[in-house]
C-alpha cells in the first residue's frame, strides 16, 4: 500500500486536472514548469514526493510534442525526486494512429511514445478511448484503459427517449466501439462503408449498411480531428433519410476547419468530453456540448491508489 497519493498537471489541461482534484479531494502539486528562450522546457517539483504515489495528469493534446516532452521530463523528475510509484493520466494519448507500418518506411509512433514514456520511468498508464485497444500491448507496464461509452450512454439516457434511435460507425474500424453504444442503448447499429468508385482511386462512394431511415442517428467515433470523416457519413445519413443527425467523439481535436465544418453539416449536436481542453471558439460554438469524464478519473486514481478494482468503471 502506498502512503501517499500526490496529483500533478503539466500545461495541457489544466481545467481538467483541477476538476480531477477536486472530485479526488486532493490539490494539485506545486510545479514550476516553463520554456527557456532556447524552447527547450523545464520542470522543477516543489513538493516533497518521496515515496509518494504520484499521478500526473498530462494529456498529449496540442501543442502535441510540447505535451509530450513536458509528460516526459515531469516523470524523470520524479523519478530522481525519488516517488514511488508513477502513474501517468493520460487520457488522450497522441499519435494513437501511428499504429502500424501500412506503408513502406513509415514509423510506428504509438510504440515510440510508449517506449519514451515507460523509458521516462513511467510505472502505470491511465487513458481513455484508445484509438486501437491493441496500443495497450506497446506498453510493458500495466495500463489501465478506460471509456467514455458508459458516460456516453447515461447522458444519452438522461436526454431523450430511447425510440428510433440508431448508433452509426462512421467505418468499419469503430464498428465495436459503436456496438457497446448501441447495446448500452438498446438500439440498433449501422455502419459507414467507404469504396473506392471504380478504377479512380481519388472517387469515394460512401455506403451505409442498416436501417437510418427516419431514425435519430447517433454517429460515434473516438476523436473528431479535421471533423472530415465525420461530416462526409453525416451527408450520407442525410441522403439515406435520416431524421436527425448527432455526433459523440471522446476526443474533440477539432484541429484546422473542423469547427465550421461542423456549423455547415447535417450534425445537430456534436458532444465530446473534456480529455481535450477547448479555445473559444470551441466553447462558443452551439453545436458543441462537452462531458466531463473528470469524476471517472478521480475514481479510477483512488481506487488504483488503494490496489482495488476500478470494474465498477465499465458499468
Ligand atoms: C479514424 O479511424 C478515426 O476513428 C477518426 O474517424 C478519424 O481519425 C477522424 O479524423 P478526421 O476528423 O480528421 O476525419
Amino acid at each position: 500500500m502506498f502512503s501517499k497519493l500526490k496529483l500533478i498537471t503539466g500545461h495541457a489541461n489544466r481545467p481538467l486536472a483541477e476538476e480531477v482534484a477536486r472530485h479526488a479531494g486532493i490539490p494539485l502539486g506545486d510545479i514550476d514548469l516553463f520554456k527557456f528562450s532556447n524552447d527547450e522546457s523545464f520542470v522543477k517539483i516543489n513538493d516533497n514526493v518521496r515515496g509518494a504515489d504520484v499521478y500526473v495528469i498530462q494529456p498529449t493534446c496540442y501543442p502535441v510534442n510540447d505535451s509530450l516532452m513536458d509528460l516526459l521530463i515531469i516523470i524523470d523528475a520524479l523519478k530522481r525526486a525519488s516517488a514511488q510509484r508513477i502513474n501517468c493520466v493520460i487520457p488522450y494519448y497522441a499519435y494513437a494512429r501511428s499504429d502500424k507500418k501500412d506503408q513502406p518506411r513509415v514509423p510506428i509512433t504509438a510504440k515510440l511514445v510508449a517506449d519514451l514514456i515507460t523509458t521516462a520511468g513511467a510505472d502505470r498508464v491511465i487513458t481513455v478511448d484508445l484509438h486501437a485497444d491493441q496500443i495497450q500491448g506497446f506498453f510493458n507496464i500495466p495500463v489501465d484503459h478506460l471509456y467514455a461509452t458508459p458516460s456516453f450512454a447515461r447522458y444519452f439516457k438522461s436526454i431523450m427517449q430511447m425510440e428510433d434511435i440508431v448508433v452509426v460507425s462512421p467505418d468499419s474500424g469503430g464498428a465495436n466501439r459503436a456496438r457497446a453504444l448501441a447495446k448500452r442503448l438498446s438500439c440498433s447499429l449501422a455502419i459507414g462503408d467507404k469504396r473506392r468508385s471504380g478504377n479512380d482511386d481519388n472517387a469515394e462512394l460512401l455506403n451505409i449498411i442498416g436501417d437510418v431511415a427516419g431514425k435519430t442517428c447517433i454517429l460515434f467515433d473516438d476523436i473528431i480531428d479535421t471533423g472530415g470523416s465525420l461530416v462526409k457519413v453525416a451527408k450520407a445519413l442525410e441522403e439515406h433519410g435520416a431524421k436527425k443527425i448527432l455526433a459523440a467523439c471522446t476526443h474533440g481535436i477539432l484541429s484546422g476547419k473542423a469547427v465550421q465544418l461542423l456549423e455547415s453539416s447535417p450534425i445537430e449536436k456534436l458532444f465530446i468530453t473534456n480529455t481535450i481542453p477547448l479555445d473559444e471558439e470551441k466553447q462558443n460554438c452551439s453545436k458543441i456540448v462537452q462531458l466531463s469524464i473528470a469524476e471517472m478519473l478521480a475514481m479510477a486514481i483512488k481506487k488504483i491508489h488503494i490496489e482495488e478494482s476500478i470494474s465498477i468503471l465499465f458499468r
